[in-house]
């Protein structure tokens, strides 16, 4: 057979990498049959037992939690939990770390958006799932405050699965961004994409333009630059916001151009997560080529206050985020 399944492109990166002890590959595994299990939910949420709607609760960042949200969290933290292969879940879900008791841990810490796009679930728009991987860096059993916030540049690995049309798995160790698609039929995932790029440029915008009056000035003044025409710098951009950051990033990253989502006089540090969201797309975008920014400095290069803390988001194409950056300075 000449396609590559997702567990054999692992295995042979994983050969590949020194002191390969066959923990990572068991993870992503684990990773891949969650997606698989909340892939299928996804399809048949508009049949049988319903799926859609709240759950009645509110989560630690004061959204209301639907009930695909808290299927997802399960779903990941039973699977990844169970794996032997982490010591600490992190979740956008939850307020609290998971951490799994000594005789039953790894060495992996495991950081998930178990459902991104939440507004989405219900009109039939691709949502996902975003998630990052640390090593444990404090020595002894003890998860640490050291080894839930490092620098984002410390990641592993870090990718997302896109429940859209077709259902995809991005994902980079650090050695290029592969793709690959879900085949229902085999419930397989097959290299698809693989070693993927970002242009270094694009002439496509992604913000919530509705929120242009909390903006400052400078944040206003570059949107209505992308807007001006002007060939020659391939203006005006082209507008896309879906509302679910995996599906504007993965057009992103395929096409080129610049997502958005900045502070606001409301939130100063936006709407996005570090943890969750920016870290492990800033983490995937540059192993593309791109990069990400919180206007003035690269996620890469932070390391976060607090689990749940936020971040303003510029990500995409290199020399997109660098004009991003000078306009947003002056
Ligand atoms: P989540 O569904 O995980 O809470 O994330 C929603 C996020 C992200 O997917 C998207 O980019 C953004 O919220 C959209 O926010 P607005 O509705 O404010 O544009
Ligand atoms: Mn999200
Ligand atoms: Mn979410």
């Amino acid at each position: 057979m000449e396609k590559t399944t997702l567990v054999q492109f692992i295995r042979n990166q994983e050969k590949l990498a020194d002191g390969a002890t066959g923990n990572f590959t068991s993870l992503m595994n684990e990773i891949l049959v969650a997606a698989k299990f909340v892939s299928l939910e996804v399809n048949g949420a508009g049949i049988g037992e319903s799926i859609f709607g709240l759950t009645g609760k509110v989560n630690v960042h004061d959204e209301e939690v639907q009930k695909l949200d808290e299927l997802a969290d399960n779903t990941f933290c039973k699977l990844v939990g169970q794996s032997g292969t982490v010591c600490a879940i992190t979740s956008e879900e939850l307020e609290d770390p998971i951490i799994i008791p000594k005789e039953k841990a790894g060495k992996y810490i495991f950081m998930m958006d178990p459902l991104d796009g939440s507004s989405n679930i219900d009109v039939d728009v691709s949502i996902g799932t975003i998630f990052s991987i640390y090593r444990k860096k404090s020595p002894g059993d003890e998860v640490t405050q050291e080894d839930l916030l490092q620098k984002a540049s410390e990641q592993v690995a870090a990718g997302y699965i896109i429940y859209g049309p077709s259902t995809l798995f991005i994902y980079t160790s650090g050695k290029g961004v592969h793709g690959f698609t879900l085949d229902p039929t085999l419930g397989e995932f097959f290299l698809s994409h693989p070693d993927i790029k970002i242009p270094e440029r694009g002439s496509w915008y992604s913000i919530n333009e509705g929120n242009m009056e909390t903006w400052d000035i400078n944040q206003r003044r570059y949107v209505e630059y992308l807007k001006e025409k002007d060939p020659e710098t391939h203006r005006p951009y082209k507008l896309r916001y879906i509302g679910s950051l995996v599906a504007d990033f993965h057009r992103t990253l395929l096409k080129g151009g610049i997502f958005m989502y900045p502070g606001d006089t409301k939130n100063p540090a936006g709407k996005l997560r570090f943890l969750f969201e920016a870290a492990p797309l800033a983490f995937v975008v540059a192993n593309a080529g791109g990069a990400a920014s919180d206007g003035v400095q690269a996620i890469l290069d932070q390391i976060p206050t607090a689990v749940h803390c936020k971040t303003p988001l510029f990500i995409g194409s290199k020399k997109e985020i660098e004009l991003a950056e000078s306009m947003l300075k002056k």
